[in-house]
């Protein structure tokens, strides 16, 4: 939530800013703003909305500063109008600040600030830094007599008096050749390049400049100069930190034609579920031959799965979709009890305290703080009790070098390369084959499947990037030309039933997001209980409805629908006669087991979902009042 970038070196910094900016839009898109330093004062342009409001003000100036810092805003504190966009400056003009995060205390700062003389411009939790900064700063320094260290110590004293989760990036108006930047529980990278430096919330925004990042972590700062990198913990010890090579290409952040990252990101399902797969899957193994080999190879410590008698998941949204797939697989599969939990809900009223648990954080970006406290809560309330009831906590993230992987044990890398449409469509799948490879791997440990079972899903699997690509190349002008009629729809239902209610879930919840239309997911034989009522002929149903043991059932309560007026579409295999006649109109999917058909059940849906919101003519990659990286509570 929210994005910071900074630059230093010697090129021109506005360019390098608002190409960083680009880059982390998907971040938050309320207000964006950059300030500069250059003949000793602070020149700061924002602008409410979107980046090309501030693009166009800073297209109307001449500006060849050297150093700046950027960001782009998801409104937490205050109104997303120009006064509360960052930079925030101190009431002296000295000291600019971008920050990410919450500042839990502001309100007592405020005061001791307002109480000293501090004049507040905005309704912001940030305006407090460049104040507190400003008065750990010398008076007027004199260039001659400066304190080469003063500036880096009046952040270090300032950030010991923040509570909360920021990363910030600061400039000043007397330090011109010095950028400091923080992370305390969100996210900072630094990039290094050759007599210039660069600072994001992400690295997508460095991938452009460099391959050398550093990504700092909690409780560090970092001065830039032109000359180098400076790590220092908050109590001013100097650290030696070293960059780390990125084997990232900056083409990942293209759209190479596509007219959105949503429908890239769908379309480069097929390959990334492959990849995912290809890393996992143990080639070699075979059911009839290799005992010694094992299936799957997720990199595992045997510890993890020792005497496991019970999983716990928590999550956010579509993770938490994805979650519950993993659910039913791991309760199906390998025989443990899972329970699901939403992230934000846990942390308030968790469930009590069992032994011998796993406790898996599902996160895409890493970076949900909803599920970074639930994770370090759970840590926290098992570190004194008796072994079996110790922490034992896994991670699966698309983003390995997040801060997730600072508070579990272990990681699944669901490999899907980096996701730009705040909507998630290749990440969720991969997250469903990080469950599938999770449970089989399981399920082997504990003996709870025959080897030729196993061998017989992961065949199945292997088949799934080709049916995915079948979907695309058969569908998308079906479905594009079905969005049509829903363009002016209001309400809509999903329905599912068995593995594919969370599809049902999913898929309300990609309409919803992207094209404003009000959508509810359903299990299909809770209908009759009360959203029966809501049906009518404007009211369109999408049941999803794939052969194996719920398929029946799941075309009756269709057919429920049907009769009370709605419009039915239906999920289903090609060649379903039965289908055929129940549904209205069809979204077709090649036949797989039952198992396996989550992840072919919801690319339809994603497909509908984009192409009604690109109808509409809305804006799919950042819809409204969303970001991708939810740092907030
Ligand atoms: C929906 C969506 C969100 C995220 C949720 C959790 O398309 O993207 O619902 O799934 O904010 O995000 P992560 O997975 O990063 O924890």
């Amino acid at each position: 939530m929210c994005g910071i970038v900074g630059y230093i070196g010697t090129q021109v910094a506005t360019e390098i800013l608002l190409a960083g900016l680009e880059r982390l839009e998907y971040r938050g898109y309320d207000s964006a703003g950059i300030a500069t330093v250059s003949e000793g004062k602070i020149h700061c342009v924002r602008a409410k909305g979107k980046l090309y409001n501030l693009r166009e003000k800073l297209e109307r100036e001449v500006n060849h500063a050297q150093i700046g810092i950027g960001h782009t805003r998801w409104a937490t504190h205050g109104k997303p109008e120009e006064y509360n966009a960052h930079p925030h400056l101190d009431c002296g003009m000295r000291v600019a600040v971008v920050q990410n995060g919450i500042i839990e205390n502001y309100r007592e700062l405020r005061d001791e600030l307002k109480s000293k003389g501090c004049e507040f411009r905005s309704e912001t939790d940030t305006e407090v830094i460049p104040n507190l900064i400003a008065q750990f700063l010398p008076e007027k320094p004199i260039p001659e007599l400066q304190d080469s260290n003063a500036f880096l110590e009046a952040v270090q004293k300032t950030v010991n008096r923040l509570e909360g989760a920021f990363a910030l990036a600061i400039a000043a108006a007397e330090y011109p050749d010095e950028l400091i930047v923080v992370r305390q529980q969100a996210p900072l990278a630094i990039g290094f390049g050759q007599g210039e430096f660069f600072c994001a919330s992400d690295i997508t925004a460095l991938v452009p400049h460099t391959r050398a990042v550093l990504s700092l972590e909690n409780g560090e700062l970092a001065r830039l100069t032109p000359l180098g990198v400076e790590v220092y913990d908050f109590t001013g010890t100097r650290l030696k930190k070293m960059p780390r090579t990125l084997s990232w290409s900056p083409t990942l952040v293209e759209k190479h034609g596509f007219r959105h990252f949503m429908l890239k990101e769908i379309y480069e399902q097929p390959a990334v579920v492959r990849n995912c797969l290809e890393a996992y899957v143990n080639q070699a193994w075979h059911a009839q031959e290799n005992c010694e080999l094992s299936p799957i190879n997720l990199g595992l410590s045997p510890k993890l799965s020792e005497n496991l008698a019970q999983i716990q998941i928590l999550a956010c949204g579509t993770s938490w979709h994805a979650s519950l797939v993993g659910k039913y697989l791991l309760e199906q599969l390998a025989g443990i009890p899972t329970q699901v939990e939403y992230a934000s809900e846990f942390r308030y009223a968790p469930t009590p305290i069992t032994p011998n648990t796993l406790t898996i954080g599902v996160t895409q970006s890493g970076e949900t703080a909803d599920t970074l406290a639930a994770l370090e809560m759970e840590k926290q309330r098992r570190s004194q009790l008796q072994p079996e009831f110790q922490a034992r906590l896994l991670g699966m993230t698309n983003r390995p070098e997040s801060t997730l992987a600072s508070i579990v044990d272990e990681i699944i890398d669901t490999k899907a390369g980096i996701e730009i449409g705040v909507a998630a469509t290749k990440t969720f799948v991969t997250q469903l084959i990080g469950f599938y490879c999770l449970a089989l791997d399981l399920a082997d440990r504990r003996g709870t499947l025959s080897a030729s079972r196993i061998e017989e899903i992961l065949i199945g699997l292997r088949h799934l990037p080709q049916h995915i690509e079948n979907v695309l190349e058969q569908q998308e002008r079906v479905i594009e030309d079905l969005a049509h009629d829903f363009a002016e729809t209001q309400d809509f239902i999903f329905i599912g039933r068995g593995i594919n209610f969370p599809i049902a879930l999913e898929g309300a919840l990609k309409l919803k997001e992207i094209s404003y239309i009000h959508a509810e997911g359903y299990p299909a034989g809770e209908m009759k209980h009360g959203p029966i009522a809501l049906l009518d002929a404007k009211v369109p149903v999408v049941a999803i409805a794939m052969p194996g043991g719920v398929y029946e059932k799941v075309v009756s309560n269709a057919q429920e629908a049907k009769a009370r007026d709605a419009r039915l579409i239906g999920v289903t295999p090609v060649n379903d006669l039965e289908a055929a006649e129940t549904f209205n109109d069809l979204l077709p999917v090649p036949e797989v087991e039952e198992l396996l058909s989550p992840i072919l059940a919801v690319v339809p849906l994603q497909l509908l979902a984009y192409h009604i919101a690109a109808r509409r003519g809305l804006d799919v990659d950042q819809p409204r009042n969303l970001a991708k990286s939810v740092t907030v509570e």
